[in-house]
């Protein structure tokens, strides 16, 4: 018997605190006026973690609405939730497993499950890594990582984040689409004596991982490669397959693991190999940190559970069904497609853990793109269209572009022109404008014939539009890594609360089962018994 966050009586509060009158916390709360209100509402509502400094007060959020939401939290046992998944208890109950990536970060000699193996397989991970950065398996110049999902968006997203940490010379490249297109490309500029191929799949068994690994060996094999045992190396938790697959060095891992969970496991290989053994330790030490808070601070001050209690606050009360991250820093412009996974595989659910049908919101449809970026392409919405969408802004002070000289303070200048851009959108977004502001404005590019009332209301904002913004001190190995394990928290708070199971992904496997069932007949184009849509796309697809 689970107690949902639907269930429980404060539910029943929070809804009357959302629809009681005037400004007070719920529907009518206007951010702006509560700052007016509150002198001190930055200092009371931002909040340090490790390495991660966050400020809530742009949100419609007050004292009383935090005060159910943390009501609402221990009503549902959230603490002890908490620690039955750092215990290792199988809360991934449909598959009946433990979800313990919390025990890859653990340092040597915790009391963390699995300590010992952890240990013993990290240990030989990184001594594999840095034997591929002193060139002791040949002279590789390229690392072709293959793998999808959590086997590819976590290490492709940290490789790209730690530019600044990487070693000259070695080149690392991700495939992960089925699609030639992916992996032709990166094959062309390679020369197969000096490439080394990560096969990087949990269970060894994923189509796209497969085809893109038979392909790459096909290439090494035309190109003349003959040690393949050199050349090939797997990460996964079937390492039988991967000897199959004719794979000698694999490196293991365990099913209490998650693919989404992964980057800290052997998976983290390219990451590694990028690097290099110190800073995966120190990404590791960064996101043990974040677990220490998650799992010792108060909830009143623990910065996992107020975002998602927040998460919760806007989903299922304002019914906002959709949250844009917006990184403004270039190397965390991956981060966006890793949320996905992260939060919509997770949280993507339709029943509770005793299998009723919800009826209430889950996961929110989560998507970004790096901060100046966005700006040209979808704020337009941001400010100004019917949806209200929660942004989160990510930030990072001191900026590390490896540059000396006058370009130095170019981009030192630059790094000033990208805080500022992000400071003002948040800014924006919550201030709006009001068509009376509008209309004694000079708009240079405004119709000079348009009556200048309409005008004014095209150019009004509605504002009170929430956001959050995090900030880093520098985006550093460690930093990053308690970043995403803030992230990982977020997600299981929100999970843990609308009484689902996070840890799994069935939803994925019916798309998978057609897929092969339609195979062979983009082979035969035989269309006997299937949909008309899907009848006559195929034969369109085959049409001579
Ligand atoms: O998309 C479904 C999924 O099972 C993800 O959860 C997982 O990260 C991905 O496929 C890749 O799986 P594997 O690592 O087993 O190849």
């Amino acid at each position: 018997m689970t107690l949902r966050c639907d269930q429980s009586p404060v539910w029943a509060e929070l809804q009357a605190h959302f629809d009681q009158d005037g400004a007070a916390g719920g529907r009518g709360f206007d951010i702006r006026t509560a700052f007016q209100a509150d002198a001190n509402r930055f200092q009371t509502l931002s909040f340090e973690a490790p390495e991660v400094f966050a400020d809530l007060s742009k949100n419609r959020i007050d004292a009383p609405t935090l005060a159910l939401l943390l009501k609402l939290a221990q009503d549902c046992g959230l603490e002890a939730r908490r620690d039955a998944l750092l215990r290792g208890d199988p809360v991934n109950h449909t598959e009946g497993r433990a979800v313990l990536h919390t025990a890859l970060r653990a340092p040597a000699g915790s009391a963390a499950p699995f300590n010992a193996e952890v240990q013993a397989s990290l240990d030989a991970m990184l001594a594999f890594a840095e034997s591929v950065r002193r060139g002791e398996r040949g002279a590789m110049t390229d690392v072709v990582h293959i793998g999808i999902g959590g086997s590819d968006l976590g290490p492709a997203m940290v490789v790209q984040a730690l530019e600044a940490f990487r070693a000259p010379g070695l080149k690392l490249h991700f495939v992960s689409n089925v699609d030639g297109h992916d992996l032709a490309p990166v094959l062309r500029g390679l020369d197969a004596q000096h490439t080394l191929f990560v096969i990087a799949s949990k269970t060894f068994t994923t189509q796209e991982t497969l085809a893109n690994a038979q392909a790459a060996k096909a290439w090494f094999l035309a190109q003349g490669g003959t040690d393949i045992a050199r050349h090939f190396v797997a990460t996964s938790s079937n390492t039988a397959a991967a000897a199959a697959f004719g794979i000698d060095t694999a490196f293991g891992f365990w099913d209490w693991v998650g693919g989404r969970y992964s980057l800290w496991s052997v998976i983290g290989l390219p990451i590694a190999i990028a690097v290099g053994a110190e800073q995966f330790r120190a990404l590791l030490a960064g996101a043990h940190a974040m677990d220490q808070h998650f799992a010792n601070t108060p909830l009143a001050q623990n910065l996992p559970v107020l975002l998602g209690l927040i998460d919760i606050w806007y989903r299922n009360f304002h019914g906002f069904s959709s949250r844009s991250v917006a990184p403004y820093h270039q190397g965390l412009r991956r981060l966006p497609a890793y949320l996905q996974q992260l939060e919509m595989e997770s949280n993507g659910k339709g029943v509770d853990l005793d299998g009723n049908a919800l009826t209430i919101g889950t996961s929110p449809v989560v998507w970004g793109e790096a901060g100046t970026n966005g700006q040209h392409a979808y704020f337009q919405m941001l400010h100004q269209g019917t949806d209200v969408i929660p942004v989160e802004f990510i930030a990072v002070k001191r900026p590390n572009h490896g540059a000396v000289g006058e370009l130095a303070e170019k981009l030192a200048d630059q790094h000033r022109k990208l805080l500022a851009n992000c400071l003002a959108q948040s800014q924006a977004l919550m201030q709006g404008k009001t068509a009376t502001e509008a209309l004694i404005e000079k708009a240079p590019t405004a119709s000079a014939t348009l009556d200048r009332e309409v005008l004014a209301r095209h150019r009004s904002f509605p504002g009170n539009r929430p956001s959050t913004t995090l900030l880093l001190e520098a985006l550093t190995p460690r930093s990053l890594g308690a970043l995403i394990a803030l992230y990982e928290h977020r997600v299981f708070v929100t999970g843990a609360l609308w009484g689902i199971n996070s840890f799994d992904q069935w939803g994925v496997e019916l798309g998978k089962a057609l897929c092969n069932q339609l195979l062979p007949r983009l082979a035969s184009g035989d269309t006997a018994g299937l949909d008309g849509s899907t009848a006559g796309l195929l034969s369109r697809l085959l049409s001579a």
